[in-house]
Order: C-alpha cells, then structure tokens, then sequence
C-alpha cells in the first residue's frame, strides 16, 4: 500500500498541498480528478519524490519513504508519466524506454526482458521502435510515455493526464491499452490524474477528488 498522510507541499512560495492523506492499494486503479491547477501534476511530483514535503509523510507497505530521491522511488517500483511526456527528442524510441531501467541499474537481461513485457502489453509500441524520441505524433508519444513508466514502475504507476490532448480514437487506444495493463498486470497499483474522468471510468476501482490542494473521496470540495 502507497500512503500519502497529511502531506503539505509549497511550490514557489505557495501551499499548493493542503494535508493531502490517501492511500493506493496494491493492485488498484484511482483516478484522482481535478480542474487546472488544483494540484494533480504536484500531487504525482511529489509521490515520485521530485519535490520536498513541508509537512506530513509517504508510506510505502508501511515504511516512510519520504526522504527517498526520485531515482530511489524508481527503484522502489514507482514508474511516472509526467504530461508532456519528456521524451529525448535524438533518442529513440527503445533508447527512451530502456533509459530509466538503465538509471535504477538493471542488468542487461532484467532491462530486456522487461523491454519484451512492455512490447506485448503494448503493441503499438515495437513498430516505433527505431523512431526517434522527437518525431512522434501526440498519441504516439503517450504510449511510450506509459511504456516507460512500466519499465520501472512494477509496483506503482503514475499517469498525468494521459488523455489530455488526446482525438477520441487514440483516446479510446490508449483506453484500450489500460484495461489490458489492469488485466494483465493485476499487481500494479494506478493513479491516473484526470480533469474529467470519462475515459477511466470502465477501468478505475477509486475515484478522488483534488480542489485547491484539497484532495477528498467525493465531489463535495467542488464548487460550482
Ligand atoms: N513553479 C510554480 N510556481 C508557483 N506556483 C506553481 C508552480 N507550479 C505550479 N504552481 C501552482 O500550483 C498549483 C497546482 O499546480 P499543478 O500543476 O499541480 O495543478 P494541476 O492540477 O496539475 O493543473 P493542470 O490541470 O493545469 O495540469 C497551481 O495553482 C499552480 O499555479
Ligand atoms: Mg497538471
């Protein structure tokens, strides 16, 4: 279990994390659902160890990782998507994908196995392989955002809004695409950000909700 209690974050001087407490089970999906600047990019930096807490803490299956880097998260099983994807434009594609597994110090075999997993889980994937990183089309892009999320995040993955920008075909891709990581990767527990979670609903166990740093289980923090 990944557990967030009382977290406080401050981004440039403001408190854009209000003690933030809640918990992603092994193996579940959440979508965590929020306007523009509610908090969703920060809530996701902040579990990938990108950005220091204020206040509170950050469990995993009970221990406190909070003061574990970035990389050591990765390490820990922890995979992310940011929303821009930042994909190494002069690598290509299997060099981006690889590049993560290479930084928490897999081995060769452990890197290529993993890299074979994430060729089958994501089909589309393998006819990219020798596409530079910068030549991707926005769809394209996302897929091997989310395939490189997977070469390390064996126990947690984090997907900032995967589905922004998104035409309704790839959308339904990409939809496609999680619903065969839920089924075939049962152990991986999800937290996919979203404005409006239409595109999530059929695959997620959780939904939250984030208003101004706020984040609760219902709809009651948004004011209309
Ligand atoms: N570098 C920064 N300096 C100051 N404020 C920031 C900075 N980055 C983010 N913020 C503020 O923090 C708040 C939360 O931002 P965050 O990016 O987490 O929101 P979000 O829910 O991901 O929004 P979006 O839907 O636009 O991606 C916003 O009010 C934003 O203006
Ligand atoms: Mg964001």
């Amino acid at each position: 279990m990944l557990e967030l209690d009382t977290v406080r974050v401050n981004v440039g001087g403001f408190l854009v994390l209000r003690d933030v407490s809640f918990a992603i089970d092994a193996g579940a999906a959440t979508v965590l659902v929020g306007r523009n600047g509610a908090g969703k990019t920060t809530t996701l930096r902040t579990l990938m160890g990108l950005l220091p807490l204020e206040g509170g803490t950050i469990r995993l299956d009970g221990r406190d990782i909070h003061r574990v880097p970035a990389h050591g998260r990765a390490a820990l099983g922890m995979g992310y998507a940011p929303e821009d994807r930042r994909l190494i434009g002069d690598f290509n594609v299997e060099e981006n994908l690889l590049l993560p597994a290479q930084a928490i110090g897999l081995n060769a075999a452990e890197r290529r196995r993993r890299l074979e997993d994430v060729y089958s889980l994501l089909p589309e994937l393998p006819g990219l392989r020798t596409r530079p990183g910068g030549s991707l089309s926005g769809g394209q892009g996302k897929m091997v955002a989310l395939g490189r999320a997977l070469m390390v995040g064996t126990s947690y993955v984090f997907l900032d809004e995967p589905f922004q920008g998104l035409a309704p075909a790839l959308a339904k891709n990409y939809a496609r695409a999680l619903s065969r990581l839920r089924r075939e990767k049962e152990d991986i527990g999800l937290l996919v950000t979203e404005s409006s979670p239409q595109y999530v609903e059929e695959i997620v166990d959780h939904t939250l909700y984030i208003e101004r740093g706020e984040v609760g289980e219902r709809d009651t923090l948004q004011v209309e």
